[in-house]
């Protein structure tokens, strides 16, 4: 498909010079040159980071892609292909290979980030520190970088027990969305995305929600069927949502861009704590459903959002609650101190207040806290 079709959608994250757009649509990777011309990329050098995986599937088709475009060099980098990846040695390793490929000022390469989050992520920040930043391209492969984490700039890796604790904020220049890639998705990473799309529905979209929900030619049993119109409406109206938070709060510095961080709290420390048992998505579900309990607890959630949550996550297959095992709950609650958003001993945290709607709420009472976390470890 020609990425100017007029099936392809079009979202611009809206950020002044920072600003950019997000190709969404089935078959654009073949289109990538021109889309690179036109915002302006002229770069005859490529670094490609992906990982063994992804680019066992998808480098060579990139590649030819990129000297069909007029690169005359494209570089191959390859993270290992699971989430313990995002560290900061494998972050030394691409600076190296960086330098090692480009080691002159004046041929700086454009960076393409062809993989899921943990290839998004670590790249992004690999990119705006080598030579105090150079242009890169992101190209996700998995639902849930594609909804999520390839747009918004928060790039980081994971450091001392902590996720994404070392990072920066590097907006891409362009973010191609070729939904076709992930026809190769394992079903277990296509559900793990989809816990961020009901994330999305949750906390910011009522329509979402019960589209989601409903039995219409787009809802979550298309979307699990991968139907492409499903995917790429439903992937669009995530990106959307994405876009509007991030414009309004891009560095995180006033609260909004919080409302992403709903299941996050508990959620990032049980996949953390659980040994990356639980992919991202997994994670994220019991934390959502962490978060749901601790609201209703607190008064603060109409009583008919649990079940709906539940039921939308169910039939997603994502789990509701973790196996609990000795010292889980604890090490969860070491890890949740450690948490971005705690001031000075004080919680914070994103709670449900009705479908598509929230508020932080802060100094939740620990016992309430811990009771939440407890239900779901079963
Ligand atoms: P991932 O990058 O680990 O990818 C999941 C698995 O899918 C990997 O094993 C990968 O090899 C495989 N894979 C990827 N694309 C494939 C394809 N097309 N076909 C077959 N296999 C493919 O995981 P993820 O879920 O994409 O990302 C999770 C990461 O994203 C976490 O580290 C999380 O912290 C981060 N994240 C970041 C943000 C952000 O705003 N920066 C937002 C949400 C999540
Ligand atoms: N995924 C959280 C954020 O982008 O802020």
């Amino acid at each position: 498909m020609n990425p100017t079709s007029s099936s392809a959608v079009r979202v611009k994250v809206e950020l002044g010079p920072r600003s950019y757009p997000v190709l969404l649509g089935d078959g654009l990777l073949e289109g990538l040159g021109p889309l690179l011309r036109e915002q302006g990329m002229t770069q005859t050098n490529a670094f490609v980071l992906t990982n063994a995986q992804v680019g066992a599937l998808y480098f060579e088709r990139l590649e030819a892609v990129l000297r069909g475009a007029g690169f005359t060099r494209v570089v191959r980098h390859e993270l290992p292909n699971t989430e313990e990846a995002k560290n900061w040695e494998e972050f030394t390793k691409v600076c190296s290979a960086m330098l090692e490929a480009f080691p002159d000022a004046g041929a700086v390469p454009l960076v393409f980030l062809l993989g899921g989050g943990v290839v998004g992520d670590l790249g992004g920040f690999a990119a705006g520190v080598f030579r105090r930043g150079v242009p890169f391209v992101q190209i996700p492969t998995t639902l849930l970088a594609a909804v999520d984490s390839s747009v918004g700039g928060k790039v980081a890796v994971n450091f001392g027990g902590v996720k994404n604790i070392m990072g920066i904020f590097n907006q891409p220049r362009l973010v191609v969305c070729d939904l076709g890639l992930l026809r190769t998705l394992s079903d277990r990473e296509l559900r793990s995305g989809i816990s961020e799309v009901i994330k999305y529905g949750a906390v910011c979209s009522r329509a979402l929600f019960e589209q989601l929900e409903g039995d219409g030619a787009r809802n979550l049993d298309r979307l699990l069927a991968r139907e492409p119109a499903a995917l790429i409406d439903i992937a669009a109206q995530c990106v959307r949502l994405k876009a509007a938070v991030v414009a309004q709060d891009e560095f995180d510095k006033k609260g909004i861009r919080n409302v992403l961080n709903f299941g996050h709290t508990v959620g990032h420390a049980l996949e953390l704590s659980a040994d990356y048992a639980l992919t991202h998505g997994e994670a994220i579900a019991v934390g959502m459903m962490a978060a749901t309990r601790l609201a209703a607890a607190l008064g603060m959630v109409p009583r008919d959002f649990a079940p709906r949550l539940q039921s939308l996550l169910e039939r997603a297959g994502l789990p509701l609650s973790h196996r609990d095992a000795p010292g889980l709950f604890e090490r969860i609650e070491r890890t949740m101190q450690l948490d971005k958003k705690f001031r000075e001993g004080r919680n914070v945290f994103v709670l449900p207040t009705g479908i598509g709607q929230w508020q932080q709420r802060e100094d939740v009472p620990w016992d309430t806290v811990h009771a939440a976390v407890r239900s779901v470890l079963v």
